[in-house]
């Protein structure tokens, strides 16, 4: 059977940076740890003036294209996934490919285009299509281009204005992949719930702790699914676990649930009963709630066992480095997790190719997927190729007052009086430059 997977990725971060602890806390009257502990975020992603979810989707594009050698006729389809699109009909793809014909001798005028949307799980949605769409053969032999974009904004004051982001991830989909190989093998939790949605609104209507219990229910019924189509999942079959990642901290909880999950009814079990007991089983308790004041309790002291702290060191932390950095990127943030553990193996010179990541996506409103995904031979190559710390590195720091420019300038009803100069000088990337006669949207390459 012939391997399809990711081929190769790059990343583009907004220009602009937010410092959680040392700008946004001090306003907000809260203690620095409750970002850099609480929720495990240093610093927040924000798209310059001239920047939004098609040029950061475009100059990733754009970057992929250049770097893998590949003309337009070397791509068959090109799927965006977005919460932050600003048009109801005509898909941000193709707003996406008019940028790169811009820039290309040919066109796309052969290629599928198309919108993905769930919340935060279309980026992965995305590349089940691709996946699908080269298995059954229809592809001839072309590529896919997947790019996850978002402007993760919220409302001034809303308890999510501490988890924003932007940016995009832009990933090659094809037969014979250098990164990692897809599983056939997913598993799903998919439920109508009402947790966090956009009805007609860019801002997002967020009931923030609702969206956290639902993440995790989600996740453990596409575990259980996954389980039943791929075997019972072992700790060890997996080097990292890259999972949606709002925020860090959310991770925390999705790990620790994992691990108690995968650990019931193994040695591993066994081995820690002697330290803090078996896992309780609700059988043995007169109703629900004792039974869930058990199961807190368990965890409280299964987190501080050294077996799930060496295995959360391993296989999750190494997940959240760029997250710590970046914030929340919706469609694209479980895809900036699998470019965490990919840079960390790197980092650690692990011989890596023939390893195994179980990857969980999540969107709310709400669904979660489960899938594996393989290690390939030209892993390390694709990897050594981002630049992404230069683009952290190089961001604009803002200061409070310029922040609420920024988000004013972004927010499509809000009217915003004066002129904000850009805060960064626009060089070899695509640019937002105003409207067009249909209220369209325009850009521009700058050389
Ligand atoms: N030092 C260390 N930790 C601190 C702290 C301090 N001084 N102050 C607070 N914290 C911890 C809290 O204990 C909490 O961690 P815990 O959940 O493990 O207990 C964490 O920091 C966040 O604090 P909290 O008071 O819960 O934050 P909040 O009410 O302002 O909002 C969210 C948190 C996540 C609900 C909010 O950011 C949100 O709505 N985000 C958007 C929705 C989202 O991302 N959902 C996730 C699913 S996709």
């Amino acid at each position: 059977m012939t391997a399809v997977g990711i081929d190769a990725i790059e990343i583009r971060s907004g220009k602009l940076k937010l410092d959680l602890p040392n700008t946004f806390a001090p306003q907000k009257g809260d203690d620095p740890e409750k970002y850099t502990k609480g929720l495990g975020l240093n610093n927040s992603s924000f798209p310059d003036v001239y920047e939004d979810i098609v040029t950061m989707g475009a100059n990733a594009a754009k970057s992929l294209m250049d770097r893998k050698g590949l003309v337009p006729a070397d791509i068959g389809r090109i799927d965006v996934a977005t919460e932050s699109a600003f048009d109801h009909s005509k898909p941000v793809s193709t707003y996406i490919a008019g940028c790169l014909e811009q820039v290309y001798d040919d066109d796309f005028r052969h290629a599928n285009k198309g919108e993905r949307k769930f919340a935060c799980v279309a980026g992965t949605q995305a590349i089940d299509d691709a996946y699908n769409w080269i298995k059954a053969g229809r592809h001839r032999g072309r590529a896919a281009l997947v790019v996850a974009t978002d402007t993760a904004l919220y409302a001034r004051g809303d308890p999510g204005e501490a988890t924003q982001g932007a940016g995009a991830v832009a990933m090659l989909i094809s037969e014979d992949p250098s990164i990692v190989e897809l599983s056939t093998h997913q598993g799903y939790g998919s439920m109508d719930e009402t947790d966090f949605l956009k009805p007609n609104q860019q801002f997002p209507s967020v009931d923030g702790k609702r969206s956290m219990q639902v993440y995790l229910a989600r996740m453990r019924e596409a575990l259980e699914d996954y389980q039943s189509v791929a075997g019972k999942v072992h700790l060890d079959d997996f080097a990292y676990a890259p999972f949606h990642t709002p925020f860090p901290g959310m991770v925390r909880k999705a790990a620790l649930l994992a691990y108690r999950h995968i650990i019931r009814d193994t040695e591993i079990e066994d081995d820690l009963a002697g330290e803090i007991g078996r896992q309780p089983r609700e059988d043995d308790y007169e109703d629900r709630e004792a039974y869930e004041a058990a199961i807190r309790e368990h965890m409280d002291e299964l987190k501080t066992t050294d077996a799930y702290q060496s295995w959360y060191a391993d296989a999750v932390e190494p997940t959240l480095g760029l997250s710590r950095e970046v914030g929340n990127w919706y469609t694209g943030s479980v895809h900036v997790a699998r470019a965490s553990a990919l840079r960390d193996a790197i980092a650690k010179d692990r011989d890596f190719v023939g390893e195994t990541l179980l990857v969980g996506s999540y969107g709310s409103g709400a669904q979660a997927e489960i899938h594996a995904e393989t290690v390939r031979e030209g892993w390390r190559e694709e990897i050594e190729g981002l630049d992404i710390d230069a683009q952290l590195d190089a961001r604009y720091d803002l200061s409070w007052e310029e922040y609420e420019d920024v988000h004013d300038v972004h927010e499509y009803d809000k009217d915003v009086e004066r002129e904000i100069e850009e805060f960064t000088a626009p060089s070899e990337e695509f640019v937002f430059t105003g409207w067009g006669r249909m209220n369209e949207r325009k850009y521009e390459y700058i050389a």
